[in-house]
């Protein structure tokens, strides 16, 4: 089994007017290739809050995240931006789309090669999403689960080796949810590590591996055969 995303006693408080939320109380999480894993909990125990620190989109207050056995802790802003983008894939929960522009745009925003190969594989990617017809819409052309495939191709267009998910589903209706729920599963057997935040039990119940966030720690649900 190869990690390939690992937290280590992770810790995260939030501090907002004053008040402090103890989220993430020393959480450690593997993540391997090949494997898609699940992270299930309560609504507000943490997982989006988790998801992110792992994504290297916030910093946790305590506690080390490391992609491919790199010490995310030890590298500055530019080094984690770098290793962000050409490591890992984000799919957000409320998408985060340019309204302004076409899927095909938006896919190729965080595209880090050469032009003409990005609109290549954006092209590419929004075919295997199923939106080959609806490159040039723009997100409020597109319904909620369109708009959540457009995400999702752009999570890939750097051929990131850690695909990470914040409720892919949660726009979708059964027949999506089953073609999305194979596309993660490719991506696991192309050999990337596939994490999803999930309430959905149909989600749960294909992935290899679930942990559950409760009280501020991981503890695993059900591990891989
Ligand atoms: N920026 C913030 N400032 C203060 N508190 C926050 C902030 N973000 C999240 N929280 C609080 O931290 C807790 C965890 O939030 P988080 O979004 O991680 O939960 P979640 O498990 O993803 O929930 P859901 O399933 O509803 O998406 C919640 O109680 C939330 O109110
Ligand atoms: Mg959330």
């Amino acid at each position: 089994m190869t990690v390939l995303l690992r937290a280590d006693g992770v810790g995260k408080t939030h501090r907002t007017r004053g008040r402090r939320v103890e989220v993430l109380d020393g959480v450690d999480l593997e993540v391997a290739a090949g494997q898609v894993t699940a992270l299930v909990g309560h609504s507000g125990s943490g997982k989006s809050t988790l998801l992110h620190i792992l994504g290297l989109l916030s910093p946790p207050d305590r506690g080390r995240v490391f992609v491919e056995d790199v010490d995310t802790s030890a590298l500055g802003d530019r080094g984690r931006a770098d290793l962000r983008r050409s490591r890992l894939g984000f799919v957000f929960q409320s998408f985060n789309l340019l309204p302004q522009h076409s899927a095909l745009r938006n896919v190729l925003v965080p595209h880090a090669g050469r032009r003409a190969e990005g609109e290549e594989r954006a092209r590419s990617l929004l075919d295997r999403v199923g939106l080959g017809e609806r490159h040039g819409h723009r997100p409020g052309e597109l319904s909620g689960g369109e708009q959540q495939r457009v995400a999702l191709a752009r999570a890939l267009v750097n051929d990131p080796p850690v695909v990470l998910a914040d409720e892919p589903t949660g726009n979708l209706d059964t027949d999506s949810e089953a073609a999305l729920l194979a596309l993660f599963r490719g991506l696991a057997d192309e050999g990337r590590a596939v994490l999803l935040v999930t309430h959905n039990p149909v989600v749960s119940e294909a992935a290899d591996v679930v942990h559950r966030l409760k009280n501020g720690l991981v503890e695993t649900e059900r591990s891989a055969a």
